[in-house]
Formats: C-alpha cells, structure tokens, sequence
C-alpha cells in the first residue's frame, strides 16, 4: 500500500499529547498521510485515558462508531495505544472495531505493529506483563531514543514544546489508576533532556514545558552528581532561544525549597505552579494516601508565594471521594478561598478497578452530591478567578500567541478589521486580543482592558500589528 492513511484521536492528559505528536511524527516519516477523517483512513490510531470512568466510556464510544464504520471497510486498521491499553490489555483485543492493542512503554514499535497488520490482517498486543517491575532500561532507552527522534514543535501551538522529564509514578494515591498503567517513576537523564531542548529550540521552539506526573521528585545521579527540577531549570535556562519554562504538574509533599528559589532567580521560569490538593479534609486527604495535612498544604503555598514574587496557583480537586462528608467538603471550599487559586480543576470521583479505594472504600458519595459540590466548588473558584483578573485590568502585560481564538463571539474584531487572537502569560492566563495571524508563536506586550474570571481582554500594545 503507498502512502497509506492515518487518522489519530487522542484523549487525556499533556502527557498523552505529548505521546500523540511523537506518534503523528513517527507515523508522517514512516511515509503515512494524516487524514482528519476516519472514514477514510486505513488505519485509525486512538490514544486513551484511564484516570477517570468519563474518558474510557469515550473511547468506548468512538469504538462503537468505528465498528459501524467497519461494516462497510473492513479492512481499516484500528490500533488503541495510551492508558487504556496497559489497563485492559487481551480485553480490549477481544472489541470487534480493535485490531491492536500498545501500551504507552511499546510506542516505539506501533509503526510497525499498524505496518504488519495492514498486510497480514492480523491484529497484535504489546503490554508490559509486570507493569510495577522496574523498567528494563533498553525500554527506557528506545523510549528516549523514540522521543529525540520525533519530537517537532506543536504545529497547533507554535513556537511550544511539551518535554518529558520522568515517566509513571509511585505514589499510589488510592483512587488513582497511573502508577498501574504508566509503572514506576523514572527520571530521564539531564543530558537527554537538555539535548532534546537545544534541538527544539534551534527549530524555534520558545517556551518549554517539562512534564511529569509529580515533576518535583525528578531526580538523577550519575556518579558523585545528583539532579533535581532546580538544577534542571538552571540548565534549561542556559538554553538560547528558550525564552519562557513551565513544569506540571507537582505533588505538594515533594516540593524542596530549593525549587522555589530556582523560580524566583531563573527569569525565564515562569511564575505558575500547578499543585494538586485535591481535598482540604485531613481525614480524606490520609485515605487518599496524599502524605500531607491541609496546614502543611497551605504553609508550602505561603511559601511560594512568598519567595516567587507574583506567582500563580492552579489546583486540582477531586469532590465525592468515598466518605466525603458535608463538612470534610465544607473544608475544601475553606482551603479554595485561602490559597485563592488562579484556577481549580474539579472531578467527580470516579472510582477505578484495581486502586484501593475502589477495593476498600467503595463509592459511597451519591452522583446528585457529587455534582452539586462540583458545582459549588467551581462556582467559589470563579469568583476568586474573576477577582485576581479584576486586579489586572490597566496591566501592560507580556504574553506569547498561540494563535486564532476559538470563541470569536465574544469580542468581536471592532473596527480593527484584525482576527482575534488567543495568547497566555508567564502566568498561564487566557489573553484574547486582536491583532496579525502571523503573531502566532510570538511573545508581544498587551494592556488589559476588560476581564472574566477565565479570560482577559485586551489591546495589542506593540506597533507591530502588521508583519511584512
Ligand atoms: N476520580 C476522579 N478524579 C481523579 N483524578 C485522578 N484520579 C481520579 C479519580 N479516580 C484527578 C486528580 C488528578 C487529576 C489529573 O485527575 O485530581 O490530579
Ligand atoms: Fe496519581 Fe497520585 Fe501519582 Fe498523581 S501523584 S499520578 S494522583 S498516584
């Protein structure tokens, strides 16, 4: 078959983004064409998600739809990589619609996994059988060398990178599924890391995002040297044509001062710390194994936000957790308006097979309470959000373009004739303005004029609307 073509669907997290572009790239060298299209795709590619029960019942979803579609083409190709891969493993091979099956330490191999099965027709697995066993490290390093080999700057957000710095986790938070399906924590070495970034930033990659599931127990040795996100932030710093460095996400037990301080010195880090709590009960927070009270929680933000001059904090909670009482959520709500967020994420607690809470604890918080706390929860977070903007309107701020705003309606190119344009700050907030196309994956200054607890408006204040 000459240049066959691949259609990709991803879900999930950064992390799953960041195995999805590598496997477009992999896929676009092995001489595939990307089609946007499943219908006309030989092979359909699905990256999946596990963390909650919502996002495999999408895939499951998407699955029932391919194998309508495959009542009339039969011979497309569907290979289900990611979470869901290494979770169900031989279980979802037995779907009609699924042919492979490669979890996330097998992506080096689906080229030719997907490049099999479009000539045999048969299908394949590629699980690893003891996921918490420690990594072989060949896997390690045909992974790495997978990630040097194609990684390419975001087309959909240019002048940005997502860089891994470590792999899966062994904090064994009890509803979580990740340190099953994604193994142990490992860190990549230093100089794999930095080699990787040089090569980006020559490409013109300008902000780098290092990724981990807890990004703040990175840590390598060789020999007498021992490295941790603050001598890795140093040493990214050091990178010419890296402009702006983020890290997520970061679990609140890990955080070494030291790490604040590399913030605060290193003008390139940006100020934003992205720092799970997940509830604001002690007691739910020790049966989610978290390792931390709600006090020591809030003495580590005091301690950011103190040493890191204009930082902001985003959170992550989880509502409904079994036992959750009233006034264990009442607690959370507490801990939301203290540390005054810049943003929250809220989830329904999903409980997953195999993690402890599911097999000791149960769902015990019915769906109705769960929705309502999420609702609440969201709803105090807004006000703190729309609050912190309000703080901002005058502010001359800098910000790099990610590109065409999607929501168009919401203000409208006045008079300019200019598109509107979506942009972030070193503190991770929404900026719409508007201004030339061609400022995508460009930093520029902006004066906010208006705000909503999600976005800041604002006027393009560099004379460089027009670019020739
Ligand atoms: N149910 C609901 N939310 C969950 N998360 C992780 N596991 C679950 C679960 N079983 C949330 C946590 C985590 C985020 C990525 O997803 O808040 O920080
Ligand atoms: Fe899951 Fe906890 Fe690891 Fe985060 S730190 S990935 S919530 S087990």
């Amino acid at each position: 078959m000459s240049n066959p073509k691949v259609h990709l669907r991803s879900f999930g997290c950064q992390m799953n983004k960041l195995d999805s572009n590598l496997v477009e790239n992999a896929f676009a060298s092995a001489g595939y064409k990307l089609t946007d299209t499943a219908s006309e795709a030989d092979a359909v590619l699905i990256n999946t998600c596990s963390v909650r029960g919502g996002a495999e019942e999408r895939v499951f979803s998407l699955l029932g739809q391919l194998k309508h579609i495959k009542e009339s083409r039969p011979e497309i190709v569907v290979a289900v990589f990611g979470c869901m891969a290494q979770r169900l493993g031989a279980e979802l091979l037995n779907h009609e619609a699924v042919n492979i099956v490669c979890a996330p330490a097998q992506i080096p191999q689906l080229v030719d996994m997907v490049a099999d099965t479009l000539e045999s027709k048969v299908g394949s697995i590629a699980v690893t059988e003891n996921i918490r066993s420690r990594p072989q490290p060949e896997l390690s390093e045909r992974l790495d060398d997978f990630e040097l080999a194609y990684d390419r700057p975001q087309e959909r957000l240019p002048s940005q990178a997502f860089v891994r710095i470590m792999r899966g986790c062994n904090n064994f938070c009890t509803y979580c599924i990740v340190p099953y399906v994604r193994g142990p924590e490992t860190s990549r070495p230093p100089s794999a890391i930095i080699a990787q970034i040089k090569k980006l930033a020559a490409s013109g990659v300008k902000q780098v995002t290092l990724l981990g599931q807890t990004v703040n127990s990175y840590r390598y040795e060789t020999g007498e040297n021992s490295y941790g996100l603050a001598e890795l932030l140093e040493m990214v710093s050091e990178i010419d044509g890296i402009e702006w460095i983020r890290f997520v996400t970061g679990h609140p037990k890990d955080f070494d001062e030291k790490i604040f301080r590399a913030m605060a010195k290193l003008p390139k880090v940006c100020p934003y710390l992205h720092v799970p709590a997940q509830s604001g009960s002690d007691r739910i927070l020790k049966a989610m194994n978290r390792g931390y009270t709600s006090s020591d929680y809030i003495s580590l933000i005091e301690k950011a936000k103190a040493i890191v001059p204009g930082i902001a904090i985003a959170g992550d909670f989880i509502v409904g957790f079994p036992g959750e009482t009233d006034e264990d959520f009442a607690t959370t709500v507490e801990l939301v308006k203290k540390v005054e967020y810049k943003n929250c994420f809220v989830f329904k607690y999903s409980p997953r097979p195999g993690t402890r809470a599911d097999e000791k604890l149960g769902d015990t918080v019915p769906a109705e309470i769960k929705k309502q706390r999420n609702i609440e929860l969201l709803a105090v977070q807004e006000k703190i959000s729309l609050k912190l903007n309000e703080a901002l309107v005058g502010a001359k701020v800098k910000v790099l373009v990610e590109g065409l705003s999607k929501k168009s309606h919401l203000n409208r190119a006045e008079n300019s004739g200019l598109p509107q344009l979506i942009a972030r700050t070193a503190t991770d907030r929404i900026v719409v303005f508007n201004g030339h196309i061609e400022l995508a994956g460009r930093f520029c200054h902006v004066q906010i004029t208006k705000v909503s607890a999600l976005t800041l408006f604002g006027e393009l204040l560099d004379r460089l609307t027009r670019i020739i």
